[in-house]
C-alpha cells in the first residue's frame, strides 16, 4: 500500500544540564586518567544533572525548543514518544509526565525502551503514525539521566555517560515537500540482552536491601563484548537501507551515529567508506547520552547550519537489548 503522506523532521531542540564534569574532575574521584578516557573513547567532558532534576525536566527544555523550531504548540501534537531507559519512574511513562508539563491531554503518550537506539526506534514508530494519517505532528524525545544510575565503584562504566535530551517534532510531509524520511531499518539480538542492563528494580530482581548494597540498580555493562557487535550491527542496518534505495554512500551528506566511542564511530565510517568529514562527532563534549546522542547532534548541526534543509542524512545506532537501527532522511 502506498502511504498517503510521508514524514519529516520539522523542528529540533536539545538541552544539557549546566554542570560540566571533565576527565580531570573524574581523575579526582575515580581510578582513571584523562589519557585513558581520551584514547579509549574520545570523551573529554560530560554534563551531569543536578540532584533535583529528573529526565522529564530535561526533556521539557529540549521539547520546548523543538516545538518552537517547528512553529507549533503542544496542543497541535497528536502523540508524544519518549525514548529513555532512565525515566523519572519505572512507571508511569516519562511521556505522560511531559504531557502534563505542557498542559495537554487526550492523545497517546508513551515511552520506548531500546537503549541507545531508542530515538531511532521512536522516530520510526512516529513515521508509521504519520504515514497512516493518524497524527500530523509527533513529539519524539531521546532523554537520559544516567549520572544517577552510575556505579561509582566501576570505572569501566562511570566515566562513559553524560546527561541530556534531544527533541524532534516529526510532522507530515506533503508530496511537494523535499524533506522526508526515506527509509529505516530496526533490528535486535536479544540473545545478548545481559551484556548491558540495570540488573535490579524490575520483576526479576525487585528492590531489596541486598540489591542496593550490591549496587544492582546501576548500569552493568560488558563494554568490550558490546564493542565487537557495535560496528557490525550498525554497518548492517546502514548497508541495508543504502542498498534498498539504490544509493551510493557518496550521495550521503552526513552520517550521524550513536556517540558511544570515537573508535566505533570512526570504524563504522571507514567500513561504509564515507568521507570522514561527513561523520558528525561531538562525543568529546557530551560523552554517551544514550538515546539522546543522535537528536542532540542533529539539533546542534542544524542550529550551527552545518546540516541544511535538503541534505541527505544517514543515522545509525546500537544499544542495550542489543538493539540496532538506521534512519535515512532528506532534511
Ligand atoms: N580508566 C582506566 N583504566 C580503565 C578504565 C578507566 N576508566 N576502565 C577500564 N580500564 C582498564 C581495564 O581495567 C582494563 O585493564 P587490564 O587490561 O589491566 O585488565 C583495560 O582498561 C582495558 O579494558 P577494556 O574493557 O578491554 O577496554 P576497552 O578498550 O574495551 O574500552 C570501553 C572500554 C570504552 C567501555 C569500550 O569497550 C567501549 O566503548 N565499548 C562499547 C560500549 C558501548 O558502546 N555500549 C553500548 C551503548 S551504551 C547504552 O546502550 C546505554
Amino acid at each position: 500500500m502506498i502511504a498517503k503522506y510521508n514524514a519529516k523532521i520539522s523542528g529540533t531542540g536539545h538541552y544539557v544540564p549546566d554542570k560540566i564534569v571533565n576527565n580531570f574532575d573524574l581523575e579526582k574521584i575515580v581510578d582513571t586518567t584523562d589519557e585513558w578516557i581520551r584514547t579509549r573513547t574520545g570523551m573529554f567532558e560530560r554534563h551531569h544533572a543536578s540532584s533535583d532534576q529528573a529526565s522529564s525536566d530535561m526533556a521539557y527544555e529540549a521539547a520546548a525548543k523543538a516545538l518552537d523550531a517547528a512553529g507549533i504548540r503542544a496542543k497541535d501534537l497528536g502523540m508524544i514518544i519518549v525514548a529513555t531507559v532512565s525515566g523519572d519512574h519505572p512507571f508511569p511513562s516519562t511521556a505522560c509526565i511531559l504531557q502534563k508539563r505542557f498542559g495537554v491531554k487526550g492523545f497517546p503518550a508513551f515511552d520506548v525502551s531500546a537503549g541507545c537506539t531508542g530515538w531511532i526506534y521512536a522516530a520510526n514508530i512516529a513515521k508509521q503514525y504519520i504515514e497512516n494519517d493518524i497524527a500530523e505532528h509527533i513529539l519524539v524525545v531521546g532523554v537520559e539521566l544516567l549520572s544517577k544510575l552510575i556505579n561509582w565503584d566501576d570505572r569501566s562504566t562511570n566515566v562513559l555517560f553524560g546527561d541530556g535530551a534531544g527533541a524532534t517534532v516529526i510532522s507530515r510531509s506533503e508530496p511537494k515537500d523535499i524533506s522526508r524520511f526515506i527509509d529505516s531499518e530496526l533490528s535486535a539480538d536479544g540473545s545478548h540482552y545481559d551484556l548491558l542492563m540495570q540488573p535490579a528494580g524490575g520483576s526479576r530482581t525487585p528492590a531489596s536491601k541486598e540489591s542496593v548494597e550490591k549496587n544492582l540498580h546501576t548500569v552493568y555493562m560488558e563494554g568490550n563484548k558490546i564493542f565487537k557487535h557495535a560496528v557490525k550491527s550498525m554497518y548492517h542496518v546502514c548497508d541495508l537501507v543504502l542498498k534498498r534505495n539504490h544509493l551510493d554512500v557518496k550521495s550521503i551528506d552526513w552520517l550521524i551515529t550513536h556517540q558511544a566511542n570515537l573508535r566505533i564511530i570512526e570504524a563504522l565510517g571507514k567500513k561504509l567508506k564515507i568521507d570522514q568529514d561527513k561523520v558528525i562527532v561531538n562525543i568529546e563534549k557530551y560523552a554517551n547520552t544514550s538515546s539522546a546522542t543522535i537528536p542532540i547532534a542533529l539539533d546542534e548541526c542544524i542550529r550551527n547550519s552545518k546540516i541544511r534543509h535538503g541534505d541527505i542524512v544517514l543515522m545509525a545506532s546500537f544499544g542495550a537489548g542489543l538493539t540496532s537501527g538506521s534512519l535515512l532522511m532528506r532534511l
